[in-house]
């Protein structure tokens, strides 16, 4: 019998992940579901022909450097792979790839929860209601800002993207995007394309951000764009935390330029910002925009699917 491949999971995977993996490969599964170190890596890599990470593994140029030759792939169980510096990981000849397109609608729904959340001053309202001190009504109390009919800006128009313009359409949204391409008519659906962000931002009565973070994207809105948006905007970031300057988005707030803002990414992961939970026009989750069954299963298997087809010799569909 060939020997089978040694893969570490370095992270508590769904269980049925964890069957399959168990039942194809020899695995080692970090239960405990800790962090893992750069020296952690360094030193796994010597025991297994192939990981599976989340994004909470970082391989650095450096760690990339360190890595142990027996390591062949690193099959994210992400999509971003902002985690991963990939030319350095190329360059020691490992194969990375990534789990897109079965996150997307998961993704889309946090991003709608932010939005409605954050429109519609979710925190404030469940804060008031839950501390018991909710003694008064009246029609101009916790008025709050309507989605039908509304602008939406969408910033990265990939998958995710499309699938938050897909949902925003159901409240009857004018979706506008700003994408490095323009996309093809059946996929725009009628979303209005615009060639900078700057041509976006002032339409954007919601503003999602749905782009990978690069050294390109990192601080992308910062107290300039924030200043671009029409009064009175809300901000959603489903993405990557460095998107935005958060201390340029707690000013915007303040000053009352921006309603409020739907956040799942934050500049520090895990732990977030005390400045930002300051703000009661702030809604927060603590990055689980994948966080469902049916998607975590999906992730899973499709890591698996990319490990699959590389042991078999063949370019795994993720590939990148
Ligand atoms: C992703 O897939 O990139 C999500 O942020 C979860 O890691």
């Amino acid at each position: 019998m060939t020997k089978r491949p040694v893969v570490w999971i370095t992270r508590k995977l769904s269980d049925a992940t964890l069957a399959r993996a168990a039942r194809d490969y020899e695995v080692i599964i970090n239960h405990e579901d800790g962090l893992s170190s750069a020296d952690d890596i360094v030193q796994m890599s010597a025991q297994v022909d192939a990981i599976i990470p989340c994004h909470s593994e970082h391989f650095s140029a450096d760690v990339a450097a360190r890595l142990d030759p027996r390591l062949k792939i690193i099959a994210n169980h992400s999509v971003g792979v902002d985690h991963c510096d990939l030319p350095a990981l190329k360059a020691r000849g490992i194969a990375v790839t990534n789990t897109p397109d079965v996150l997307s609608d998961a993704t889309a729904e946090i991003a709608m929860l932010l939005m409605l959340g954050a429109a519609r001053r979710a925190v404030e309202g469940d804060t008031l209601v839950r501390s018991g001190n909710w003694d008064f009504w009246s029609p101009s109390f916790m008025v709050g800002k309507q989605l039908t009919g509304a602008r939406l800006g969408i910033i990265g128009m990939g998958r995710v993207g499309q699938a938050f313009a897909r949902k925003a359409r159901g409240f009857d949204m004018e979706i506008h995007y700003f994408n490095r391409q323009q996309l093809p008519p059946e996929k725009e659906n009628g979303a209005i394309f615009h060639a900078s962000i700057d041509s976006l931002l002032g339409v954007s009565d919601f503003l999602s951000l749905h782009c990978p973070a690069t050294p390109e994207t990192t601080g992308l809105m910062n107290a300039a764009r924030f200043a671009q948006l029409p009064d009175g905007a809300v901000v959603v970031n489903t993405a990557r935390g460095p998107l935005i300057d958060e201390a340029a988005l707690i000013e915007a707030l303040q000053s009352g330029k921006i309603h409020g803002a739907g956040l799942d990414c934050f500049v520090t992961e895990p732990g977030g910002n005390p400045a930002l939970s300051q703000c009661q026009n702030i809604m927060m989750m603590p990055h689980v925009g994948s966080a469902t069954i049916k998607t975590r299963d999906a992730m899973g298997f499709r890591a698996l699917d990319n490990l699959d087809s590389f042991f078999a010799g063949n370019r795994p569909g993720d590939l990148l």
